[in-house]
């Protein structure tokens, strides 16, 4: 079977040995300030703070599987006239070897060509906002060498959608140049009425031998990415300025002569600031090739200090990868980004309200204070009535639409409050003050418990939350039924009244613990009377017109996942009744041994006059795929029944190394280290691609999932509770793990066998 890479554990990398993987295959860098993507091809794209308004680079999205522009660097051998990419495309030349290396926050290229061996590493450390360039070329051929090495970025007009309908006349409204008595490219931007006109440079740790402001210069008008016309037999770079607008790029030329063995280091860079002093410092700051070396192991200390919060050791060499780099890198970039820029999201949704208080969940362990400011960057979003909102651009906080409405948006924070609480201690959380999206005064206390009285309080006539558009189900808006009542949702409210009494006796309010006692009561009454139990399993809505959605009397999405995992996770099934027989449905009706799929059968068409239209194909997406982020609960729900074997199988048979291998990386498409949001399910022919990577709450829970239930190692308001579940494969484990300032040690096995 056909791979294109594999894990360096040690590195805490992934290698790319084969440069023409079936998709884009990508990584991030950034500090949550300036941010990129980049593939093993080098293509990517580059914005700041958020990449609706603030768009640096270009970035062709439907193009895909090919990806172009990014950071490109080319190499050309004077002597020869060959021009190559150490990152392989868009050039495409043949190598001689070819490694892209990504690791958390950096990305590295090694590739060699006729006797030239490069390596280019990308990263934007933590202390600047700058795009580092670290270069080192060496000749490793018996003769001299003589080259010309070439950056490459292309720009677009940060206004991603202005861009889009009106480049025409904001192309005229910027201007890039060479300055010469700075040494670098400058990008002016000043178009009208623009929300941010920041200061950007260009800049590199050498003498420039020529440059090119223009696109239709270095491209020229028979050339391509491919072949850029400025690097054909006899073309050189014209050091063309752009000063009153057009089509912008910034190419810098470094001539390099090297002798046998000899060895060049050199960087270039891009800065942002707000303003051009800012700009320059940084930009000369990073004319040193040291400080660009310094500037690239920061980021790898960084994400060092990050990544050890909690380390664990399985003895299974797939599962301890992922838990210890990549599960929490994911939950970081997915926090840092939300839904919004990947190269399947085109970046103008924002950050969404209950995915990122899902993202902070598990970030809790990895970052509190990163997860502590976007729970109040959320909870700033909350409308005095209690309810919360779509999603928000985090820059300036304004929200994205106020529709469409999820019904579960603020069921979410109590889960996120209470393990914050639980992970620091700091009980003082829940009195902090932070207004309302209108400016009212709410403590962090009464923003939850208005968001879970707005949930019961809209309420159908069962007794069960009413869906406004949809729930945690996107595709459920299909069914257009916003007074239908949501059993999952019924479900987390329990369960989230369970944890908000936690906090309410901590704080000695009792009315607020009454209230949650009597709804727990009496939601768990209605979640178990004839009208959502199945016989089998539990329902999925109550439509408002008497008919349910998940019944065996459906022929068709008869039984869905979700209800039978939060029966569990919210104690609604008894653990030796109903909710073991409805976890045992999910795995006899929903398991493909790759995945649990959100529901089955899939919707195949319209079964009767009054349904709605398909959405997706069968087996795809939330019509009958395995949607990774709902696998995570049936994880936990098997964990709470102690089902440690299948517990242990759902959390591994969904892991993209896994995944990867058991289908082909050809036919799974995505990257084998980070998650997909769904893979395609069982009846469709297309079983087992995969489907939107990286910005999924599938890491976040899967890293919860692993930690608190199958380790089990839980932190509480009263401190670390330990309670395992391991499959009987895994005899015994250790966690070791950051807590309230300590470094605990704690060694897990099964039955009683705990011990710190
Ligand atoms: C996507 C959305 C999430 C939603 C889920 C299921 O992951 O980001 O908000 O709950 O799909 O529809």
């Amino acid at each position: 079977m056909k791979r294109y890479g594999h894990f360096h554990d040690a590195t805490a990398s992934y290698m790319i040995t084969d440069p023409q993987t079936p998709r884009p295959w990508i990584n991030y860098l950034g500090n949550q300030r300036l941010h990129a993507f980049v593939s093993q091809n080098a293509g990517g794209l580059l914005w700041h703070r958020e990449p609706y308004s603030r768009r640096i680079t270009r970035y062709h999205y439907t193009a895909a599987p090919g990806d172009r522009p990014g950071f490109y660097l080319y190499v050309r051998d004077r002597i020869t006239g060959q021009v190559w990419n150490p990152h392989f495309a868009p050039r495409c030349t043949a190598l001689d070897g070819f490694e892209c290396r990504h690791r958390p926050g950096v990305t590295e290229f090694i590739a060699a060509k006729d006797g030239v061996e490069v390596r280019f590493t990308l990263g934007i450390p933590p202390q600047d906002d700058a795009l580092l360039w670290d270069v080192a070329v060496r000749n490793t051929g018996g003769a001299p060498a003589e080259l010309q090495l070439v950056s490459y970025m292309e720009f677009g007009l940060l206004e991603f959608m202005r861009e889009a309908l009106g480049w025409c006349y904001l192309k005229n409204q910027f201007g890039l140049h060479y300055d010469p008595e700075l040494g670098a490219i400058r990008y002016d931007y000043h178009v009208f009425e623009a929300p941010y006109t920041p200061a950007m440079l260009i800049g590199c740790s050498e003498a420039l031998s020529g440059w090119e402001c223009s696109r239709d210069a270095f491209i020229g008008r028979t050339g391509s990415y491919e072949s850029p016309c400025a690097l054909r037999a006899g073309a050189e770079l014209s050091n063309s300025d752009l000063p009153l607008g057009g089509h912008a790029c910034a190419a810098q030329g470094v001539e390099v002569r090297l002798a046998p063995g000899e060895e060049k280091r050199l960087g270039f860079t891009f800065v942002l600031s707000d303003d051009l002093p800012g700009a320059e410092s940084v930009v000369r700051k990073y004319r040193s090739v040291e400080a660009v070396a310094a500037g690239i192991a920061s980021i790898d200390a960084f994400w060092a200090g990050r990544l050890g919060a909690s380390t664990v050791s399985t003895g299974d060499p797939v599962v301890d990868r992922m838990v210890n780099t990549w599960i929490p890198y994911n939950c970081m970039v997915a926090l840092d980004l939300a839904r919004t820029i990947s190269t399947d999201h085109m970046g103008t949704d924002g950050l969404r309200y209950r995915d990122t208080m899902q993202d902070a969940m598990a970030v809790a362990n990895i970052d509190p204070e990163f997860a502590l400011l976007r729970v109040r960057q959320v909870f700033a979003q909350q409308t005095p009535d209690g309810g919360g909102c779509f999603s928000f651009f985090p820059d300036d906080m304004r929200p994205t639409t106020d529709t469409p409405r999820r019904c579960d948006n603020t069921v979410w924070p109590v889960y996120t409050v209470h393990n914050l609480i639980a992970e620091t201690g700091d009980m003082g959380l829940l009195d902090e003050e932070i207004p309302y999206r209108d400016g009212s005064p709410g403590s962090v206390y009464e923003h939850v418990l208005k968001g879970l009285k707005y949930i019961h309080e809209r309420r159908g006539p069962n007794g069960l939350p009413t869906l406004f558009d949809v729930d945690w189900n996107d595709s459920l808006a299909l069914f257009q039924d916003g007074a239908a009542e949501s059993v999952m949702l019924g479900m987390q409210l329990v369960y989230a009244c369970g944890l908000f009494k936690e906090l309410a006796q901590r704080r000695d309010h009792a009315a607020d613990c009454a209230w949650c006692d009597a709804a727990i009561a009496e939601l768990t009454g209605i979640l178990n009377s004839d009208k959502v139990w199945d016989g089998r399993w539990y329902r999925r809505l109550l439509l408002s017109n008497g008919k349910t959605l998940g019944s065996a009397a459906n022929a068709q999405g008869s039984i869905y996942l979700n209800p039978q995992s939060w029966a569990v996770i919210s104690g609604v099934g008894d653990f030796e009744g109903r909710g073991r027989i409805a976890m045992d449905s999910a795995a006899e009706f929903l398991d493909s041994e790759c995945g649990l799929r959100i529901l089955a059968p899939p919707f195949k068409g319209i079964p009767e006059p009054e349904d709605p239209p398909l959405g997706s194909n069968p087996g795809i997406g939330e019509n009958g795929g395995i949607f990774c982020h709902a696998n995570t609960w049936a994880i936990i729900a098997e964990c709470l029944l102690g089902n440690g074997n299948r517990a242990w199988k759902y959390f591994r048979q969904i892991l993209p190394e896994v995944v990867s291998e058991k289908f082909g990386a050809d036919h799974y498409e995505r990257e084998p280290y980070v998650f997909v949001s769904s893979i395609i399910g069982p009846v469709s022919d297309r079983f087992g691609e995969g489907g939107i990577s990286w910005l999924t709450g599938t890491a976040n829970w899967m890293h919860v999932a692993m930690m608190h239930y199958i380790l089990g190692v839980r932190p509480t308001l009263d401190g670390l509770a330990v309670t395992p579940c391991l499959p009987d494969s895994i005899p015994e484990a250790t966690v070791m793990r950051a807590y309230r300032g300590e470094t605990r040690r704690i060694h897990v096995g099964h039955g009683d066998g705990a011990h710190a």
